[in-house]
Parts: C-alpha cells; sequence; structure tokens
C-alpha cells in the first residue's frame, strides 16, 4: 500500500501555438499558465478515491468471480480529442486513425470531448454513425463548469447532432479543472465516467486524487467511474512529466521541440505500461494543432509523421488495441482474458444497414448528401440534419426553437427508440424497427481464439481497403438476415460512403 501523498507538479510550458486557435477552444492556453497534476491512485475504477489500491493489471474484478491474469490483459491504447468538432478536427484525427486496423480488422474507434463553440453538428452526426464514441466537455468551454454547462452540452449534442442520450456517458473538464462536486453533478445526472484526472507510472503511480473532500473513500459514487489520463516521462522521470498533446512540448529540458526525443520519451513511457502491469496508455490531443487542413495552419510534418510512427510501432506489439475510453470501459466492465476478445461486443465493428440510394438526413456522407441544413449564424455556420435553432445554443437555452424555412417543415428530432443511421429527421420515421434491418458485423474473428496476432496495419492503402471488403467472416454468422443482394448493396453504399468522407477530409497523409 503506498502513501496518499499529494503530489502537486505543473506541467510543462507548451509551444504556443498562435494562429492556431482563432476558431478553437483549447486546453493548452490555459495549461501554459499551469495547471496541477492531480495523480489518482485507482487506474480504472468504481471511484474510491485516496483508497491506495493497484486496481490495473494484476487482476481484474467487476463483481468478484471475474479475474484476468496480468498476462492475459490486452494493452490499450486510448486516443481522445478535445473541443470543437470540424472538418479540420477530423482531418487530423483521420491521418493517425483511419487507415489503422485493430487485430480484429476494425478501424480503430476514439473519443471526442465535444464542447459547442465553433462546432459543426452534422460532423458530429457523422462521426458517431462512424462508430467514434461523443463525449461532454461542456457548452462553452468552461472549468469547473456549472451544471448548465454540462447538461446544456448533452441536450445541444442531442437535438442537432442527433446524439442518443444514452449513448453519451463521458465527461473530460475543461483544462482538466474539476472538483468533487462536478464529479457529484456528472453521476447525478447519469454519466457513467469523467476522465480529467491525471495519473500514471512509472513516478505517479498509486498517489491520490489531490483533490478537496475526496479522500478516505470520499466520494462515493456508486456506479460512477474516474478514467485517469497516462502521462508520460520523459529522461527526467518523474520531473518530466507530459500529458496532453506531448508533441507541442520540449522534451527532457530542451528548448525546442525534437520529435526523435519525444517519440523516444513516448515509446519507453508504453514500454513501462506494456512491460508492466498493462495500464492503458493515452494520445490526449487537440486536434486542430495538427491539422493541415486549416487555414493559414502549417503543422510541422515532422510531429505528424512521428505520431504515426509512434502508432506503427505500437502496434507491431502484441495484444495491442487503439481504442475509445468507451471500450475500455465497456472491457473494464466484463474483463475477459486477450484470448476471448472477439467476444466484446464493443471492440466490433458495424455498419447500419441502410441502401446507398436512400436519401435520409441520418450521419451517412453518401445518404445525407443535399439533405443538410445550413445553419448561418455569423460568428460560425454550421450544418445539421435536424434543423437550425432560431438562435445559437447557450448555457441559457440549450435548444432553441426551431427556424422552419418559409413554406417550410419543421425536421424531427431523434427520438429515443430510433438510433441515428435510421432516423429520417425530413419525414419524422424511423426506417428500421426490427432487428433484421438493424446493424451489420464488419468484425472479423481473432483467428482461432489465442491466435498470435498483432494490429499490424502501419498504413496505406491495404489496410484503407481492408476495412471495407466482404471478406470477413462476422462472428457467430450474426447479421446476414438479409437476402444476398441487399447485403451487397449495403457493402456498396458502405465503400462510396468512405470515399466520400475521404475526400470531404481532403486526406492528405496516407
Ligand atoms: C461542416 O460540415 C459540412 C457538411 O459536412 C461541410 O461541407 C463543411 O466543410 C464543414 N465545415 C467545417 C468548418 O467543418
Ligand atoms: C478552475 O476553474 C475555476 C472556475 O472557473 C477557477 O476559479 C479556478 O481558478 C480554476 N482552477 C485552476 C487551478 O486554475
Ligand atoms: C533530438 O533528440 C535526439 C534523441 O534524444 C538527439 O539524438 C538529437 O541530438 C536531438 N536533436 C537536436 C537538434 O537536439
Ligand atoms: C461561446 O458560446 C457562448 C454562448 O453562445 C458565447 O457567449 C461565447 O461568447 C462563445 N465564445 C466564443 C469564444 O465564441
Ligand atoms: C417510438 O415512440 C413513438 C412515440 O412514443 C411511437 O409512436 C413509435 O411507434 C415508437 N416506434 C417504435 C419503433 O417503437
Ligand atoms: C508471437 O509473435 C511474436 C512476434 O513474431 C513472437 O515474438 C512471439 O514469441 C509469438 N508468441 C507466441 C505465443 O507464439
Amino acid at each position: 500500500m503506498l502513501s496518499c501523498a499529494l503530489i502537486l507538479s505543473l506541467f510543462p510550458t507548451p509551444a504556443r501555438v498562435g494562429t492556431r486557435r482563432v476558431h478553437q477552444r483549447s486546453d493548452i492556453e490555459f495549461s501554459g499558465r499551469g495547471v496541477l497534476l492531480r495523480p489518482l491512485q485507482v487506474p480504472v475504477a468504481e471511484l474510491q478515491l485516496c483508497e491506495c489500491e493497484p486496481a490495473w493489471g494484476s487482476e481484474w474484478r467487476t463483481d468478484a468471480t471475474v479475474f484476468v491474469a496480468q498476462s492475459e490483459v490486452p494493452m490499450f491504447v486510448v486516443f481522445t480529442a478535445d473541443d470543437a468538432v470540424q472538418s479540420y478536427t477530423l482531418d487530423a484525427v483521420n491521418q493517425f486513425l483511419a487507415h489503422r486496423q485493430n487485430p480484429n480488422g476494425c478501424q480503430p474507434k476514439m473519443t471526442y470531448y465535444t464542447s459547442l463553440n465553433f462546432t459543426n453538428y452534422t460532423l458530429v452526426t457523422d462521426w458517431f454513425v462512424a462508430g467514434n464514441e461523443i463525449a461532454d466537455h461542456t457548452m462553452t468551454h468552461v472549468g469547473t463548469p456549472p451544471a448548465d454547462e454540462i447538461n446544456g452540452n448533452l441536450i445541444a449534442l442531442n437535438a442537432l447532432a442527433g446524439i442518443p442520450l444514452k449513448s453519451i456517458i463521458g465527461f473530460r473538464a475543461p483544462f482538466l479543472n474539476f472538483s468533487v462536486d462536478t464529479l457529484k453533478m456528472l453521476a447525478a445526472a447519469g454519466f457513467t465516467y469523467d476522465s480529467s484526472a491525471p495519473a500514471a507510472i512509472p513516478g505517479l503511480a498509486n498517489d491520490c486524487l489531490a483533490l478537496d473532500n475526496a479522500c478516505k473513500g470520499q466520494p462515493v459514487l456508486p456506479g460512477f467511474w474516474e478514467f485517469p489520463m497516462y502521462a508520460y516521462f520523459d529522461l527526467r522521470g518523474q520531473e518530466g512529466v507530459h500529458l496532453m498533446d506531448p508533441w507541442l512540448d520540449t522534451a527532457n529540458g530542451e528548448t525546442a521541440i525534437n520529435d526523435t526525443a519525444t517519440l523516444n520519451y513516448m515509446k519507453a513511457t508504453f514500454m513501462d505500461h506494456y512491460n508492466g502491469n498493462r495500464q492503458p496508455i493515452g494520445l490526449y490531443t487537440h486536434p486542430v494543432h495538427l491539422s493541415t487542413t486549416y487555414p493559414g495552419v502549417n503543422p510541422s510534418m515532422s510531429t505528424i509523421n512521428m505520431i504515426n510512427e509512434f502508432l506503427d510501432w505500437a502496434q507491431e506489439q502484441q495484444d495491442v488495441w487503439i481504442v475509445s475510453n468507451e471500450q475500455i470501459l465497456a472491457w473494464v466492465q466484463n474483463p475477459v482474458p486477450v484470448s476471448q476478445l472477439d467476444t466484446v461486443d464493443a471492440l466490433k465493428c458495424s455498419t447500419p444497414q441502410v441502401p446507398a440510394s436512400q436519401k435520409i438526413c441520418n450521419g451517412i456522407p453518401g445518404n445525407e448528401d443535399g439533405l443538410l441544413d445550413l445553419c448561418d449564424f455569423s460568428d460560425f455556420p454550421f450544418y445539421t440534419c435536424y434543423g437550425c435553432p432560431q438562435t445559437e445554443p447557450t448555457v441559457d437555452e440549450p435548444n432553441p426553437p426551431q427556424q422552419v424555412p418559409d413554406g417550410g417543415q419543421a425536421r424531427f428530432r431523434l427520438p429515443a427508440n430510433c438510433s441515428t443511421p435510421f432516423w429520417d429527421p425530413v419525414a419524422g420515421n424511423c426506417i428500421c424497427t426490427s432487428s433484421t434491418c438493424a446493424f451489420t458485423d464488419n468484425s472479423r474473428a481473432i483467428g482461432p481464439n489465442g491466435a498470435n496476432l498483432t494490429g499490424g496495419g502501419t498504413g496505406g492503402t491495404a489496410g484503407a481497403s481492408a476495412s471495407a471488403t466482404n471478406l470477413y467472416v462476422p462472428f457467430n454468422g450474426r447479421g446476414f438476415a438479409l437476402p444476398p443482394g441487399v447485403w451487397a448493396a449495403t457493402l456498396v453504399g458502405l465503400i462510396g460512403a468512405l470515399v466520400g468522407t475521404w475526400g470531404v477530409f481532403g486526406f492528405g497523409f496516407v
């Protein structure tokens, strides 16, 4: 048992990024002025602050019956992004993930902590329908947020991006600035987890959360999870801690960014986890800083290549999966040995069975072409499937009345009993009401269980095309209730949608 020492460290001052923030709010700005590091002793566990029990790796327990040996714990690489969702930020994420595959043949998914200023709502819909996790980062990007900022984000993302309320389970505090009250508010609002607390090995392992009123087992929030953010350490060890966008920091106390040095310490920290108790490692990004499509921004290609090199290298190790927080949590809640990962639904990938020819505003670019509403607000015009609001959403009014065009008809918002890709907001109709028209499982059985497979995929077109072939045998033979002709049409639709997406996103790097 380790002591509950209070560790207060400053983030290293990140590189300044000037013009890149024109249409973005960013945690970087704040961390430049210094944020307290708040190590948490329990890597991922039902929230029990400051009890100093190691919980990751050596054995995993949920209901006291399921144990997973350390050698059977997969190595998870969590990928997250924060702030506004725009074409530029999705371009930036895609240049790291779109060409990759996890060991089951699925493109990696990630978590987007979404704030609303400058967010293009339709792209949130698209990102969600593509299988990524959409989470809450407050409406206007404020630290220690009031409840309205947290709950208003839920309401607006549901109304204008069609994200089902039950799918928004996670929160990250802007500036990583939260309090015990924040956690209580989140639990009260039905969130499943918070991910705002930095922690990591080596150096900060199993220390307690330096947070007022959060020791001696308090607060107790049954069913609520704290999802730590895992830091990297450079050659200076505890003195050289890096958390978000580590590639914007200088390494080892140097005065200039050195991508080689950054890559070296990222690999070293990954290996400490990999060879240790398999605590996950995180890539916590503000993607606008690495966007090559944002007008006037010229990120360092060397840095972009370095991050891809890191991911290439990580995927060459055995049992490495690139995932969203939601996917890890699903595994944590029902842990199985790595040899049984093909049974974990959350790690599978699926395609909604919507015919490519169907005109429906549903988060699939091919289907929704020509059906988006442009909401032409002067500070940031955005698009949505669900009808423009009369005014931009605010904390006081997160779901303003709809601006119905003259002679037009109001659009229908997503109801609780239809899922996003099947809801037609123009007709107000759910096109799928039975299990036979729902989703097709595209994941590939990971060989016979226990096969020695790695993620492989170092990029290039081979990886990209592989995710859209029909060679995969889905698990359990489920998901093929439709006649073969319809299945083929769905598949072609998927390929078309993917190509269309890449066209829009201007895929420069794969
Ligand atoms: C907003 O989304 C629309 C529709 O996908 C797209 O055409 C436009 O480029 C996007 N703009 C930004 C800044 O994200
Ligand atoms: C966190 O946010 C609150 C409220 O916005 C602010 O008063 C406080 O100074 C912030 N904390 C830190 C460490 O910056
Ligand atoms: C960058 O870092 C690498 C690895 O630490 C080192 O060998 C190299 O000299 C550094 N380059 C510069 C310009 O400092
Ligand atoms: C963000 O949105 C809020 C609410 O509409 C507004 O008051 C604020 O000025 C916006 N902030 C920025 C930086 O655009
Ligand atoms: C969903 O709910 C609405 C209203 O509650 C109801 O009219 C509709 O039939 C339901 N649809 C399905 C597919 O259950
Ligand atoms: C799996 O493959 C790796 C790399 O080829 C090898 O080092 C390792 O020994 C193999 N493990 C098993 C159990 O075959």
